[in-house]
């Protein structure tokens, strides 16, 4: 063994070694926070970094932060590590965008320096005050690790870069007060404006009960906090990164996070630390009484919607008021050993950014990639009119399968197969990893194969499952990643949401964004979302396959599949 991988193997036995603490949410590994591999390994570094996906070209990300248009850019802030592939040594890094593709890397815009973030500059929001003046509030930790609440203000605001930030000496603007949890309280968000005041949120715990607890000011300087919290809830431990906006109950189009009204209804979103998912409600905001009351028809709590039933983190939305809609981030980790990031030197990429709006049927909200994505295509391909009968399989040639998008619209003939839903499967992760793309079914198990293997030693099943429950039809997605790949020691789970569409058209509609190791996909028009990461051995680069499947007794049908190459944009971080 030559001393470099002598050197590696040790480093990675200590990471198994050493005593792993957690900080925040995050598992923290002391000894690796500041150290890269001498080697790597460029077989294990290339083959799984993402061709569209944002990411930078090393070292470990978590949480987008403060994202924002401003003088026609797009900026995107991001928590990450400039020394190691693992949690620590926080900032804020920062990116720009014409076009939410293609990203240029600038300096990070915050990072500990003061005595109110000494200890870490973690996740917040941007708030654009009148006059368009961007505010980055964030959470510090101060010299005891308490966590505060800081604002940060750019420099030069004829940059639209904005590439420099300045921490006011007034900071921190908001501390922890008596009573409350001082290493359990951070995320600001970004802030609303009403009847005269500035309101913000921000996370935390008492005992079990998650809250968003609301502070207001007239100044944007002087917070007070309110009595009661926005919202809160037992049993949901820590809220991360909440997010609070309002949805349009007549249009596609975004909001300003100020509007209130008649013609809107709420959305709040709380990342939950326990179960590491965003799950979200769709309610009412009582402005008077500062209360948000979620509808009862959406389940508060473990058994909530989620913007997405895979990896998905911490996100964060913002209104785009040039394009009138409002974005969505989400940080997606690896499902890899840390020990394995550590030995290809990055972890975490930012899932693609997402327009959100609220269904017709104002119980959930809908996501479809921005627009914007659809300039990387190149090199389509199409089937039509093609018919899956129980077993068959067709390959989807032609296209570059370890790097793609597929948009699936299948056609089922008939429900008359479909079987009986039992009432006890309330958990459609454990239900999707019984009754897998294997496992026959009446109306489906179909859809794609992704990242697959020729002869499909590894492949990752995006698909759906037709059961019928006493007055209606149930709609269940998976993603699953229990066969992705021959590798060991992954997490690999079998990712799974139920989908709440009418199916009287009989058409059931799948996009997949295929990119090496994540596959981000959209069932029914954006209706569930799933994404998964996978690390295939054989499935990769040019051999990876895609394929189309149906193991269901009824025949389905393809009316229409478009799939793309995906080009990488001209100037990305990586
Ligand atoms: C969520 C989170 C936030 C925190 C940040 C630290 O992933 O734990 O609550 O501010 O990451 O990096």
């Amino acid at each position: 063994m030559v001393v470099g991988e002598f050197f590696s193997v040790f480093v990675l036995c200590c990471i198994l070694l050493f005593n792993i603490g957690a900080e925040g949410s995050h598992k923290v590994y002391p000894h690796f926070q500041s150290l890269k591999l001498a080697e790597t390994s460029a077989n294990v570094k290339e083959v799984h970094r993402t061709g569209f996906h944002f990411q930078p070209p090393e070292n470990w990300i978590n949480d987008p932060n403060g994202p924002m248009i401003y003088k026609g850019l797009y900026h995107l802030f991001y928590q990450y590590n400039p020394k190691g592939a693992v949690w620590g040594n926080i900032v804020w890094a920062h990116s720009v965008s014409k076009d939410l593709i293609n990203w240029e890397a600038i300096e990070p815009a915050i990072w500990p320096s003061k005595p109110f973030d000494i200890n870490g500059c973690w996740s917040g929001s941007v708030t654009i005050l009148p006059g368009n003046r961007p505010v980055i509030l964030y959470t510090g930790l101060d010299p005891q690790k308490r966590q505060v609440q800081n604002y940060a203000i750019p420099k030069n605001l004829s940059d639209p870069y904005l590439r420099e930030w300045i921490k006011p000496d007034n900071n921190p603007l908001v501390v922890p007060g008596k009573g409350m949890n001082a290493t359990a309280f951070r995320d600001p968000t970004t802030a609303w404006w009403v009847d005269g005041h500035w309101k913000m949120l921000v996370g935390t715990k008492r005992k079990h009960r998650g809250m968003a607890v609301l502070y207001r000011s007239r100044d944007f300087m002087k917070w007070t906090k309110a009595q009661h919290p926005l919202h809160s809830k037992e049993h949901t431990g820590m809220w991360e990164c909440p997010d609070f906006f309002p949805v349009s109950l007549h249009s596609d189009n975004g909001l300003d996070t100020s509007v209130i009204g008649e013609n809107v209804k709420h959305v709040l979103k709380v990342s939950l630390d326990l179960t590491r998912y965003d799950y979200y409600t769709v309610g009412t905001y009582d402005k008077n009484k500062d209360r948000y009351i979620p509808d009862n028809t959406s389940v508060d709590g473990w058994g909530g919607l989620r913007y997405d039933y895979g990896n998905f983190y911490a996100s964060k939305s913002f209104f785009d008021d040039v394009k009138n809609r409002r974005i969505l981030w989400g940080w997606a980790n690896e499902s890899d050993t840390a020990a394995h990031d550590v030995e290809k030197g990055w972890a975490g990429i930012q899932l693609i950014p997402r327009t959100v709006w609220l269904d017709s049927s104002r119980k959930q909200l809908v996501q479809w990639p921005v627009k914007e994505l659809e300039t990387l295509r190149w090199n389509n391909v199409q089937l039509s009119n093609q018919k899956l009968t129980k077993g068959n399989k067709v390959e989807i040639k032609g296209i570059t399968a370890g790097q793609a998008d597929v948009e699936v619209t299948f056609k089922i003939p008939s429900l008359e197969k479909a079987e009986p839903f039992d009432p006890s499967w309330v958990n459609a992760q454990e239900l999707c990893a019984q009754k897998g793309s294997h496992v026959q079914g009446g109306v489906g198990p179909f859809g794609l194969l992704t990242l697959a293997s020729k002869n499909l030693e590894e492949y990752t099943p995006v698909f759906f499952r037709v059961f019928k429950s006493k007055d209606k039809h149930v709609v269940l997605m998976c993603s699953d990643a229990r066969s992705s790949s021959l590798k060991q020691g992954l997490y690999k789970p079998s990712f799974a949401g139920f989908v709440d569409v009418d199916l009287a058209d009989g058409k059931l509609s799948l996009r997949s964004l295929i990119d090496h190791s994540v596959v981000e996909s959209f069932g029914a028009g954006g209706k569930t979302c799933i994404s998964s990461r996978v690390y295939p051995i054989l499935a990769v680069m040019k051999d990876a396959h895609l394929f189309a499947f149906n193991n269901g007794s009824e025949s389905v049908t393809i009316e229409k599949l478009n799939a793309w190459n995906m080009v990488k944009p001209k100037q990305m971080n990586n």
